[in-house]
């Protein structure tokens, strides 16, 4: 059983399958064997720039994956901005990209280590806020779903009430605990948290956290739990899943695809661990390629490789 299938019997035909809101970022990821220690200069052949940012990327795995996604954000009006606008038009993210004249667009510098986990510094942000007002509400009461990752987070309390309103599902990637975003989840239908976020406000990063989420109002919640899987469920049941064995270039943005997937497949009818899954599956090929996006799978190369993997070891919990 789909548990958002009471919201999405209702909704009828509508041209967009998600519009995501948040955080969008220009990325320059290095993988080095080590970190370098003061005054040595390292090289490396694995170096790459990319657009990254939770729920533009989630957007990006959406639109990888078939659905059409918009994505609304802020950039600076600079070299950065245009990288991060051009790459959802190639990715066909339809882009509303507000220019913040003295902003600068946010950058990160990731590194990868020899085992594919990353460490992140990002700028902070200079881009002022978005207001509910800069998504119009024609392409709101036009969408299936709304995706959010807690950055930009008046326009998205705002355009959270609007949107349920209007019918559409919800869901929130909580990565890391930030002001309103406890309000937040509980305008939210679907929220998945990181282990991060979960340790800071909840119990700790396990069912426990999952269940208290629930308790919060949303009707799936889960955590993920990086290369040990995750946990998902409503109140009709969780389910633990191991994430996929991948050979691991870079683990950044795996999160962010994993959103996005998740729940591309809840507004698709797929039931939760159906959804989980492909979920687990596009997160896990995301990992093949430096950065966030070079690796994130069409419909068919997830399923391809969902297929040829053994089966994944579902548990109820
Ligand atoms: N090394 C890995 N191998 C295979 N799958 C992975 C790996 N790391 C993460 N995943 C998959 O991606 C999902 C999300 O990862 P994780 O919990 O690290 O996200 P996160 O904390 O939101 O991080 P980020 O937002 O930086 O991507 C996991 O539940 C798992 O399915
Ligand atoms: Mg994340």
């Amino acid at each position: 059983m789909n548990p958002l299938s009471p919201i999405i019997a209702n909704q009828g035909n509508r041209r967009w399958d998600c519009l995501c809101l948040g955080c969008c970022a220009f990325d320059v990821i290095a993988r080095v064997e080590e970190f370098p220690h003061h005054d040595r200069k390292e090289f490396t052949d694995t170096l790459a720039c990319d657009a990254g940012g939770p729920a533009a990327t989630a957007s990006t795995a959406i639109a990888r994956l078939g659905g059409r996604c918009a994505f609304f954000g802020a950039v600076g009006e600079d070299i950065f901005g245009e990288y991060i606008q051009e790459a959802f038009a190639r990715d066909g993210v339809e882009p509303h990209l507000k220019e913040i004249p003295q902003g600068s667009s946010l950058i990160s510098m990731v590194w990868v280590d020899g085992t594919g986990r990353r460490t992140i510094i990002s700028s902070k942000s200079t881009l002022g806020s978005l207001s509910a007002k800069d998504i119009p509400h024609k392409m709101l009461a036009d969408a299936r779903a709304l995706h959010l990752d807690g950055h930009q987070m008046e326009a998205s309390l705002g355009t959270a009430e609007q949107a349920r309103e209007l019918g559409l599902a919800l869901s929130l990637d909580a990565g890391s605990l930030r002001p309103g975003m406890e309000e937040l989840l509980r305008r939210c239908h679907v929220v998945v948290a990181s282990a991060r976020f979960c340790r800071e406000l909840l119990a700790g990063a396990d069912a426990r956290a999952v269940k208290e989420l629930l308790s919060m109002g949303p009707t799936v919640a889960g955590v993920t739990l990086g290369d040990a899987g995750c946990i998902v469920g409503s109140e009709e049941g969780l389910f633990q899943l191991p994430a996929y064995p991948a050979k691991v270039m870079d683990s950044t943005g795996a999160g962010d695809a994993f959103h996005g997937a998740f729940l591309y497949a809840l507004i698709k009818g797929d039931d939760i661990p159906t959804s989980a899954r492909l979920a687990s599956a596009v997160a896990a090929l995301s990992t093949r390629e430096l950065g966030g996006r070079a690796g994130l799978p069409t419909l068919e190369e997830a399923e391809g490789f969902i297929a040829e993997k053994e089966d994944l070891p579902i548990k109820r919990l």
